[in-house]
């Protein structure tokens, strides 16, 4: 415990120092033009990156365009085209010199662990041996990711392979994207969409072979899906089951797929030179763009790959080096940065495989330790850090934090550079913090989540008591019950803890549990188109556009669309005015909203609005009588409500913890204290801040959330007024009679 604190302290210094160094070189949001607006607007820039509690499906489309118009568009076509035939490339694989035992372990057992070290073909080739072995006769080829980004370019890159458009004998499907048809043999997915299947279809029936890659990345998703697999096996006798892992860790896999066979691909590795940082860093940003213009500039040809913590720190890191080159002058040779995070536009992702005359700095999260391998790379650069989605007990939500990495994780991520030849590897960190403060494994996301969602999932396929659900790794008992808990005060599970009728149809929604019940109560309501459309715009991150040099005007746009007592409902604002101008992209630009966002968020939508379909739940709009989309909303966050304390500072209704006003909230902007509101979320850097807030009535708190309010106090409070009223209307009637009298004595 004192090293995890001690690691959290060190978490929150680098968020402060990160704050520090972005107050310097950036211009920010310059809220009230005073010194705590501007320190404010520090904080929202680096929490818009902290906020988002989904590593997944949410883009920044500013950062990526900016950047984009900085670098010019490259072409996405991969250097396939170009290079090596097709054949040759895939027999260079450290995996093909082990097919024929391969493919035989495979037809001998059902279940078989795979290990191999990154980029020795795994993903996209196990899949194409099954289907050239004839596995696809009696059914699809099943290939699970942790992450999106890995789903997509592994699909689009067999496509290319086996020489298919992409989402025709190989695609995939990812959450709120499917891109398969009846034609669709090698199926990429990840692992999230493959359980959501196998709830509607308990065995699974379509696959033939199912491969569950990047085991050892132990997603939440991967650890349940274990243990429904493991029972799937046992009633399909025809299924074969493949695990892949790139750690060594494959014995803790077998013992768990009761002793399984595992089978190891020989790897094809270099020497990779270490070199620890003598002193702890204080900026690792800057400590990386240094290191990667000395290797520019002394070292031998050889692409960087630098590992960042996200998105925030991989654009800065970007623009930062870009900057340094440009100051050298035009004597310099010439580099290519290129960033890389889950969220980059797919088609911006494809160009850290194209091949390039130019020396290549790739600025990648942690995604390039494993889900893909960008060949040439020679010389690696570890920050020590990634972000991990963490569930915060205290606070009862998961934020992304800035987190340091495992031992296991720094050793992937060094031998990245020794793929195609010896490589170096500089570690921003000292190697006494290796060795005494990196844990030696990372925690599995299982036992350190909002296990909500996974509650619901196996409450719905029917496994009764999940304290005796097969875990590789249980989660703590307190984790899950809390999630029961927090299943319960929505109304999802009864008393016995059971699924409702309101839960069996929650678990439809990819959604957390209080926005689907959102969606679902708005039935009741009359108001679900307008909820759909509200959930659908908090599926994105911010929506509102704002140049570097054009600040005040995007402000002052984006005040027009506040609705003063609610951010939901400026968010549905926003979409309504898009929709009401035809779904117009001029009207986008020049109201500073981002018009790709608005689209994806379109999409979404039009996703929910088919389950709500098939539902039966009828879409229909309560025009502009908005209290009812507050108190539905209400009906699912009541239990993130506050109290007022001053303007702008609130207090947690349950927990007492303080809370602010996001600045980017229109209620801070308008400067609007209702006495209560619920938010959607929290973010946390030196303080808590609130974000996308509502005012609502106390009253439906009352009613929404009676294990938590009760206007007990209320009612004393109204009685007492009542009262003291009473009691002055008593005074104020003697009074007038006694005058009464007097006067009427006086005119006798
Ligand atoms: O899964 P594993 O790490 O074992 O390897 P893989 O992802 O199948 O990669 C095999 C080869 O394909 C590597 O040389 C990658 O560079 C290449 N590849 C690619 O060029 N483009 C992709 N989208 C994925 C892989
Ligand atoms: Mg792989």
């Amino acid at each position: 415990i004192a090293m995890l604190a001690r690691k959290g302290s060190a978490v929150v210094r680098i968020v402060r120092e990160r704050n520090e160094r972005s107050k310097m070189r950036d211009k920010f949001w310059d809220i009230s033009g005073t010194a705590l607006g501007s320190m404010l607007g520090v904080q929202k820039k680096i929490e818009e990156d902290f906020s988002k509690y989904d590593d997944e499906g949410n883009l920044d489309y500013k950062a990526d365009s900016q950047y984009a118009k900085s670098m010019g568009n490259f072409e996405a076509v991969s250097d396939f085209a170009r290079s090596k035939s097709v054949k040759e490339q895939r027999e260079y694989l450290p995996i093909f010199s082990v097919r024929e035992s391969l493919m035989n372990i495979i037809r001998e057992n059902r279940i078989v662990i795979i290990v191999g070290e990154t980029g020795s073909g795994k993903t996209t080739q196990l899949t194409q041996y099954l289907y050239e072995e004839g596995y696809t006769s009696y059914g699809i080829i099943g290939c699970t990711q942790p992450r999106r980004v890995a789903a997509v370019s592994v699909a689009k890159r067999v496509s290319e392979e086996i020489g298919c458009k992409l989402g025709d004998k190989v695609g995939y499907a990812i959450r709120f994207e499917d891109c398969t048809c009846d034609q669709t043999i090698i199926k990429y997915m990840t692992d999230g969409v493959l359980l959501r299947e196998s709830l509607n279809e308990s065995d699974l029936d379509q696959y033939s072979a199912i491969i569950m890659d990047e085991a050892h990345e132990r997603s939440l998703h991967t650890d349940v899906l274990f243990g429904i697999l493991k029972k799937v096996v046992l009633r399909r006798r025809d299924l074969r089951l493949i695990i892949t892992s790139a750690t060594m860790n494959s014995q803790k896999f077998s013992e768990f797929f009761g002793n399984s066979p595992v089978f190891t691909i020989p790897g094809r590795t270099f020497p990779v030179d270490i070199i620890f940082s003598k002193t702890p860093i204080e900026d690792y940003v800057d400590a990386a763009v240094k290191k990667a213009l000395e290797i520019h500039l002394q070292q031998p040809p050889g692409d960087i790959l630098i590992f960042m913590t996200g998105q925030e720190d991989i654009m800065a890191t970007c623009v930062l080096l870009n900057e340094r080159i440009t100051e050298l002058g035009p004597n310099i040779p010439k580099i290519r940065v290129l960033p890389i995070y889950s969220q980059l536009p797919s088609e911006n992702q494809a160009r850290i495989f194209q091949k390039s005359d130019l020396r290549k700095c790739v600025v990648a999260t942690n995604i390039a330790e494993t889900s893909l391998t960008v060949d040439g790379v020679r010389y690696v650069i570890d920050t020590g850090f990634c972000k991990l989605k963490v569930f915060n007990p205290k606070i009862g939500m998961d934020a992304l934090q800035i987190t340091p990495i495992s031992q296991a994780n720094a050793n992937q991520r060094s031998g990245r550079a020794g793929r195609t030849g010896p490589g170096s590897c500089c570690r921003l960190y000292t190697d006494t913090i290796y060795r005494e403060d990196l844990l030696e494994n990372n925690i599995p996301e299982i036992q350190r989540t909002n296990l909500a969602n996974v509650v619901l999932l196996l409450k719905s396929l029917n496994i009764g008591n999940l304290l005796e659900f097969q875990f590789m790794d249980p989660p703590p008992q307190e984790n899950i019950l809390n999630s029961m808990y927090q299943l319960w005060i929505l109304g999802a599970l009864d008393d016995l803890g059971e699924l409702t009728e309101l839960g069996k149809k929650m678990v439809e929604f990819p959604l957390d549990p209080p926005l689907s019940k959102m969606l679902l109560e708005a039935e009741r309501y009359k108001c679900s188109s307008d909820i759909l459309t509200i959930v659908s715009m908090l599926s994105v991150p911010s929506v509102f556009y704002r140049p570097r040099d054009r600040e005040s005007e995007a402000d002052a746009s984006r005040e027009k669309f506040f609705v003063p007592e609610s951010d939901h409902l400026t968010l549905l604002n926003v979409f309504t005015q898009w929709k009401n101008n035809g779904f117009r992209s001029d009207w986008a630009t020049n109201n500073f909203v981002h018009i790709k966002a608005l689209r994806k968020v379109r999409e979404v939508r039009a996703q929910l609005s088919d389950i709500m379909k098939s539902l039966n739940i009828p879409e229909i709009s309560c025009g502009n009588n908005w209290d009812v989309i507050r108190k539905v909303i209400a009906s699912g966050y009541f239990h993130n409500s506050a109290k007022m304390k001053s303007i702008g500072e609130y207090v947690n209704m349950r927990t007492g913890i303080p809370c602010i006003l996001h600045p980017s909230s229109a209620l801070f902007s308008l400067g609007y204290a209702p006495d209560y509101i619920v938010y959607h979320e929290l973010t946390m850097t030196t303080r808590e801040y609130m974000q996308y807030v509502t005012a609502v009535d106390p009253y439906w708190l009352a009613e929404l959330g009676p294990m938590f309010f009760s206007t007990k106090e209320n009612f004393q409070e109204i009685e007492r007024k009542r009262q003291k009223e009473a009691k002055n209307r008593i005074i104020e009637e003697l009074v007038a009679s006694k005058n009464k009298e007097e006067n009427k004595g006086q005119e006798d």
